[in-house]
């Protein structure tokens, strides 16, 4: 059986004192976790306080993005490497506000997921469509675009490493979940992809999460779904009530 992954992405948020009391906060209320295992990725400049505040505990943390390359001229970026170095075991890559914001594209998600893989980190990569694309029935085709490029080129070995999360673009931050239906159905479809692309051992054991306004009201449905494997959650996971219950109901299991 899949280890369930509850993950708290606190985006643009949490200087370094409130990330680090949050994450001390969290370490006391997750001091009993069950088998469900746990990440939060705080801004880059937190990452030290959070991971500081988390020492000798088993919540992992993670970057929100990194750099195709180890080090260079890259201004304002982040390296693999260094958060490697840092302390994190995770980082995101593909999420929806860095290819809406920031102009990432396939290409450069897959490349910044071969530098995290290169570096020792576990990427969790995010897939999702737009509403348009959705109304426009392109689910499907969109995913597997996204999904083609951004594991191009990588082993079954790699791929296990990883976690992927779908994160439909119009469920995040809005309060308008992907219902346990909708999200069960593309899960399917990635667990499918994953088969077909690589083998039916790396297809049952590779995580796939749902992300986009997961909350403590509809957590235990979207994870009572069989291809559901765990949560990406964005502002749900800024308050310790909350993230508690989510992990509480991946504890519950299926
Ligand atoms: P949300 O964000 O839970 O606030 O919708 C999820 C995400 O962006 O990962």
């Amino acid at each position: 059986m899949r280890r369930r992954l509850i993950c708290g992405n606190w985006k643009l948020n949490l200087g370094p004192a409130s990330a680090a009391a949050l994450a001390g906060f969290l370490r006391e209320r997750l001091a009993e976790h069950g088998d469900v295992e746990i990440a939060v990725f705080p801004t880059a400049l937190s990452v030290p306080g959070v991971l500081a505040a988390l020492a000798g505990s088993d919540i992992g943390v993670g970057i929100q993005e990194v750099a195709a390359v180890p080090s260079g001229a890259l201004t304002g970026a982040n390296s693999a490497v260094m958060a490697r170095e840092a302390g994190c075991r995770w980082m995101l890559a593909g999420h929806s506000e860095r290819r809406q914001f920031f102009a990432e594209t396939d290409e450069g998600v897959r490349d910044k997921i071969r530098a995290g893989l290169a570096a020792g980190l576990r990427p969790v990569a995010c897939v999702g469509e737009t509403l348009a694309q959705r109304q426009a029935g392109e689910v499907q085709s969109v995913i597997r675009r996204q999904l083609d490029k951004a594991l191009e080129g990588l082993s079954p070995a790699q791929t296990s490493d990883m976690a992927l999360a779908y994160e439909p673009v119009w469920a995040i931050g809005t309060g308008v979940n992907a219902t346990p239906e909708q999200a069960q159905e593309v899960h399917a479809f990635v667990r499918d992809w994953l088969r077909s692309r690589f083998s039916p051992e790396v297809a049952q054991g590779v995580r796939i999460l749902y992300g986009g306004s997961v909350n403590a009201g509809n957590a235990s449905k979207l994870l009572g779904c069989p291809d559901i494997d765990g949560a990406l959650v964005g502002g749900a996971s800024l308050q310790v009530g909350a993230f508690a219950d989510i992990v509480s109901a991946a504890c519950a299991g299926r």
